[in-house]
Order: structure tokens, then sequence, then C-alpha cells
């Protein structure tokens, strides 16, 4: 089978593309069955949490034989991996582990993740894929703004980088006039951020008195949170410049999961040779056809220290054939996680979707937050957006600020107040953005 001799490690990357990248639909599926029967066995052989998982399933890996298969074995949530913390979920010795990193969570013990040789070799070869699918090429400056430490934004772009061939500047979240100062000195072409403390370096540029549109970027990677089309689009004006999304998830290898190309900018290619997707009913578990909307499911192929079993990352988008790369698929461009949806009497809302709102704007330049409280037994929803400087100073916003909640009603169906605020009221992000205050009283 011609796939089989596949690299899973891209040597001389250029902006030549990976034999993955290049190989057709049925070459993608019969490695990625040949890699899950691997990997499935290598699960239950090695890590007690999936033996008991799929023994108590009544399925055994040997019952794997096609892709379809796949929806006979368990799913893994977040509490499994909360339940066997911290290293109960590796697949080899802890001495083969070359690499740790931990997600945060908002609430009690981190999912803790671990790495081996190999598997840090796989993470630069996707991530050096998606920063070459950005427009990123060997020999160009990269200013990487993503936090470095547990977080595996930083050092997960950062391998990649280096394998692609760039010079890495590895500055990490914070400081930002710093940014600024260094993007101006060092002259990068790529910067790699979240999208929100993009906004926030923007920010900065004006305050320094710099047209950012006059800056060296001209790529953007930006990811580890949703961000709309609306938004891209604010970006790529204020800094004349290409940005694409990039998705990854601790619990699968970090970023670098899946990129949109910056030819199509249509939607992220899922690194299909390594990660296997499946879109699944939140409600019913049952795999989607693609198309579909619900969440998103991923199995690991070929890592070795942490493999991963059709684990649910709450993320919901839908599966999309591919376009610049046509063995791989696409997935949508998230627009939420389900832990982020409010529901308000009733109507399901995203964040993205005050975001898009506010952007339809031109007072605001996309910082906001949303508030709900709770008034007598009714809940309320606040949206604070922060006006553009030009805007403020001319006033009146007011009568801007009924408008958009008239546009939320019409568009989403829901009742929020929206009150413009003073430029560099809202608290900044140095990564992720923090988008939803629920004061409502709890119970
Ligand atoms: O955020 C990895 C990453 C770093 C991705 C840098 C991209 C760039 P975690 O901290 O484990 O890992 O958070 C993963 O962030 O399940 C999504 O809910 C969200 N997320 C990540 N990328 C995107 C994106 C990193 N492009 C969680 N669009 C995921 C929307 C995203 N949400």
């Amino acid at each position: 089978m011609a796939m089989a001799k596949l690299k899973s490690s891209g040597s001389g990357y250029s902006a030549e593309l990976d034999e993955a990248e290049r190989a057709s639909r049925d070459e993608i599926m019969a490695l990625q069955t040949k890699r899950l029967a691997w990997s499935l066995g290598h699960a239950y052989d090695n890590v007690a949490h999936y033996r008991k998982a799929f023994d108590t399933a009544g399925v055994h890996p040997s019952d794997f034989k096609q892709l379809a298969d796949l929806a006979k074995f368990p799913f893994t949530a977040k509490t499994d991996l909360r339940d066997n913390y911290p290293f109960k979920m590796f697949a080899v010795p802890r001495e083969k582990l070359v690499r740790i990193h931990a997600s945060s969570g908002t609430t009690g013990k981190p999912i803790v993740v671990g790495y081996t040789r190999g598997d840090i070799d796989i993470w630069a070869d996707v991530m050096a894929r998606s920063i070459r699918a950005a427009g990123g090429r060997s020999g160009m400056i990269i200013h990487n703004a993503y936090g470095y430490g547990l977080f595996t934004g930083g050092l997960g772009v950062h391998n990649g980088a280096e394998k692609l061939g760039c010079t890495v500047v590895p500055v990490s979240g914070g400081m930002t006039e710093r940014q600024v100062q260094l993007i101006n000195d060092f002259r990068p072409d790529i910067i790699t951020v979240t999208p929100s403390y993009m906004l926030a370096i923007l920010d900065e540029f004006k305050r320094q008195g710099l047209d950012p549109r006059k800056s060296s970027l001209k790529f953007g990677i930006f990811g580890a949170e949703p961000w709309t089309n609306a938004m891209r689009l604010e970006i790529e004006q204020a800094f004349d410049m290409d940005a694409t999304d990039i998705y990854g998830l601790s619990e699968v290898i970090g970023p670098g999961v899946a990129q949109e190309c910056v030819e199509t900018k249509d939607g992220l290619h899922i690194w299909e040779d390594h990660f296997y997707p499946e879109v699944i009913g939140p409600e019913t578990g049952a795999v989607l056809p693609d198309g579909e909307k619900g969440e998103l499911v991923f199995t690991s192929l070929t890592k070795e220290g942490f493999p991963i079993i059709r684990y649910r990352t709450r993320d919901l988008t839908r599966l999309l054939p591919g376009t610049a790369r046509p063995g791989m698929r696409r997935m949508e461009k998230v627009t939420g996680r389900s832990d982020d949806m409010i529901i308000l009497r009733g109507v399901n809302v995203f964040p993205t979707q005050i975001e898009e709102a506010l952007l339809a704007t031109d007072w605001c330049g996309g910082h906001f937050i949303i508030e709900l409280t709770r008034e007598g037994r009714m809940d309320e929803m606040t949206v604070l957006a922060e006006a553009r400087r030009e805007s403020w100073d001319s006033g009146g916003l007011d009568s801007h600020a009924e408008k958009v909640s008239i546009f939320i009603k019409n568009t989403i169906g829901i009742t929020a107040r929206v009150r413009a605020v003073a430029p560099d009221t809202l608290e900044r992000s140095l990564g992720k953005a923090k988008r939803v205050y629920d004061k409502r009283p709890k119970g």
C-alpha cells in the first residue's frame, strides 16, 4: 500500500507540500484505518482506563476492521482525564516522556498530557505544516506571542516554526508595549497570537502613534479561542495582512490539529493523517454525516505517550470536504464550545454571535464582554462594547448601541442591553479572552 510509506516526520520543509497533504481521500482513509487499528490496540494494551472502558462497552481493538467500526468504541470525556490525574492516562512509562503540558481549566484539577520524543516530532511536523499553510516559509521571522509554559500554544508553535526553518522570537504573552517595539525592531513576517490579544496589540500600535498597516507583518495565525470572519476582516484591514485560523487542544496534541489554508480561507483542514475527526449529536452521541453540525470528537492516530480515543471536545462545528488539501476534510470555524453557550430565556446564544453583531458597526472594534444578571425572575444580558477612540471622541453613541440591541433582537432573537463604554476600559486578555461574566445568583 503506497500510503503505508507515508512519513510521519516531514523532512526538508519548504514551500512543497508533505506527502499526506498531496494524498487522495482514499489514500488518507487507508492510512487512517491502519493507524486507528494501531492506536486502539496501543490504548487498550497500555492504559488501564481504556482497557476498562472498552471491556465495559464489550468491544475489543480486534473488532475494528474499518473506519465505521470506530463508532462502537466508547467516548472519552474531560472527567475521565480528571479522574486519572495526573499520570494515569499515559501509555508509556513516565521515563519515556520528554515533556508534560497541562490545560489550566477553569475549575478543579488541570488536565495533564505527556509527549514522547516521537510525539514532539509529530507535533512539530503538524505545526510546521500549519505555519506553511498560513503562508509561512523557511527563512521568515515569526513573532510568537502565544503563552509559553504549561499552555501548549507557545512551545507548540515554537517547535513547528523551528522545524519549518523560521527564526522564532519567543515573546510569549503580555508586556504589550514591548511586543510592539519588538515587531518594529525585528520586522517579523508572521505573528502567532490569540485574536483577542491581537486587538490589544493593535491598540498599542495606535497608542504609540504607529501605523499598523506599515508594520512588517504579512501573516497572522490566530486561534486558541473562537473568533469570527468579521474579526478576521477587522485584523486583516488594520494590519494589511492575511489572517488564518489555527485550531487545537492539549488533549489531542496542542495547536496544529487543524489549520486554514491562506489561499482559500474557507475553514480549517484537519491533519487527518494524525487526528481522526468525528462529529456527533451532543445529546444522542450518534455520529452525524459530514456537513451536519454537532460536537467535534477526536481520536489520535500516531500518539505514543498520551493516546486519546474518541475525545469529546465540546467544540461545535461541522466537517466539510477538503479543498486546498483535497484528501483531508475541513472543519468549519468553531462557533463556540457547548460550555460557552448562553441560554437566555430559552434561546441559545454564543459570544461569537455578539462579536459579529458588534463588528458590523463602525464604532466598536471588537473588545466586548457579556454580563449575565438576574432581575426578579428574569435573566438579563448586558453587552459592554468598547468604542473605538475616534467614535468615542465624537460622542453620542447611545443611539448606536441601541441599534445593535435591535439588530441582536432581529437576528439572534434575544433581548440584550448594549452599552458603549470608553476606549481602554475593558480588561485585556493576554491569551484567551474571557467573554462571559455570569453574575446570576447560583442555585
Ligand atoms: O488552545 C491550543 C492552541 C494554542 C490552539 C494556540 C491554537 C493556537 P487548550 O488550551 O487545551 O489548547 O484549549 C483548547 O480552545 O477545545 C477550543 O474550545 C478552543 N480553541 C482552540 N483553537 C480554537 C479555534 C489550545 N481556532 C480549546 N477556534 C478548544 C475556536 C478554539 N476555538
